[in-house]
């Protein structure tokens, strides 16, 4: 989707809150105390815009930035950061020489790529950054701990690799109150923390917290906590709420940061029985009156809202009808009067009284609101407001 020519006046957008992402910013920094803050910004700022979030994180002194890409990481430094930036997805071999040039730490957890970036920082005479990944229980990205021994042998004979960092992440610390599986995790992650002093080997950063963890357990602060979801102003989870009230802890007075918003490309008014969109799923059942808003799945308006979401129009619920297209939906303004041409929806935020949150739609589709944020269109301009 190309930007409108008239940029002032763009058919959709997404607002970024200042106030509401430093109040995150700083509840999580009171929570965490002397740890280090890491912004996990990958996924275009889970929907947030990238150089956005960078730009106000930068601004609150957050010193660590997470992306999940070569390629994010890059764009920060284009951009201009200069902060310290780990890749915390996969570093593709033949990326090891870029990651080193612009001093982005990678992630690692086998001999290949510590041999990549070892053979990278001596082609450069630069030496290359590394986060030890310790496989604990989520059996995706990781390092086993009976494979520690091959790794610290290969590690003392390429000085220019600089262990900078270890690191694990949590399976299931979002999905349940109960807290044996964290805790199963985090026994494993000191362990491979204790092998690798035994062997010598003292590692400076060492980081296991997401969101959730961050609120609940400081058990796994360590000097420095991954916090995404969280400082967008979404809970990962209502288990998450949940264990918080069950500990005693105060809970983060989190507040949303996105809201998306388009304008009205069309009014018309349909008879009773008159169906409404692809495969004909709505029929009205009174004289309706819609508004076409050019918002669909391909914005990421995810399909599985189809006849079940709504949007705010003049501070009022307007229920999609029918199915949700590619660039479009329609909705309900029958009972709401005065809805003018281009006037302006929400469909996620706040107007007037009422307010819908990405944790609904979520709700509504069948999913989460990381995935109801992330998949909005990177293409849609991000305005901070
Ligand atoms: C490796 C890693 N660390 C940290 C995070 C941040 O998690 P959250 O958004 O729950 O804070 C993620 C998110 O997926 C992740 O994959």
């Amino acid at each position: 989707m190309a930007r409108s020519k008239v940029h002032q006046f763009p058919v959709q957008w997404v607002e970024i809150s200042r106030q509401a992402f430093l109040n995150n910013v700083q509840e999580f920094k009171n929570r965490l105390g002397q740890t280090g803050l890491l912004a996990v910004v990958k996924a275009n700022a889970y929907g947030h815009g990238l150089a956005e979030i960078a730009g106000l994180a930068a601004g609150a002194g957050i010193e660590w930035f997470g992306v999940h890409s070569l390629e994010e990481g890059l764009s920060l430094r284009q951009k201009g950061f200069y902060q310290k930036i780990l890749i915390l997805g996969y570093l593709p071999l033949v990326g090891a020489e870029e990651a080193v040039r612009a001093e982005l730490r990678s992630t690692v957890y086998n001999l290949e790529t510590l041999k990549a970036l070892a053979a990278a920082s001596r082609k450069l005479k630069k030496r290359a950054l590394v986060h030890l990944k310790i496989e604990t229980g989520t059996n995706r990205q990781g390092i086993g701990l009976n494979k520690l021994g091959s790794f610290i042998k290969l590690l003392k004979k390429t000085p220019e690799v600089v262990l900078e960092g270890i690191s694990s992440h949590f399976a299931n610390i979002e999905d349940t109150t109960d807290d044996y599986y964290p805790r199963y995790q985090l026994e494993n992650f000191l362990q491979a923390v204790k092998y690798l002093e035994n062997n010598g080997i003292k590692v400076p950063v060492r980081h296991m917290s997401c969101s959730a963890a961050a609120i609940l357990f400081p058990e796994t602060y360590f000097n420095l906590a991954r916090v995404g979801i969280g400082l967008y102003g979404l809970w990962p989870s209502r288990e998450t709420m949940v264990s918080c009230r069950l500990r005693g802890q105060s809970p983060l007075r989190l507040k949303p940061v996105l809201s998306w918003r388009a304008r009205v490309a069309q009014i018309k008014n349909v008879p009773r029985g008159a169906y409404i969109g692809y495969g004909c799923t709505y029929r009205t059942t009174r004289p309706t009156r819609l508004a076409v808003i050019p918002v669909g799945y391909y914005d990421g308006y995810d399909r599985g809202l189809s006849n079940s979401a709504y949007v705010l129009v003049k501070g009022k619920r307007a229920q999609v009808r029918g199915r949700v297209c590619m660039d479009f939906i329609m909705v309900d303004i029958t009972d709401i009067p005065g809805v003018r041409l281009e006037d302006p929806v929400t469909l996620v935020g706040t107007e007037g009284r009422e307010k819908i949150t990405a944790d609904q739609l979520a709700a509504l589709a069948g999913t989460i609101s990381y995935e109801m944020v992330t998949r909005i269109n990177p293409l849609i301009p991000r305005f901070i407001v």
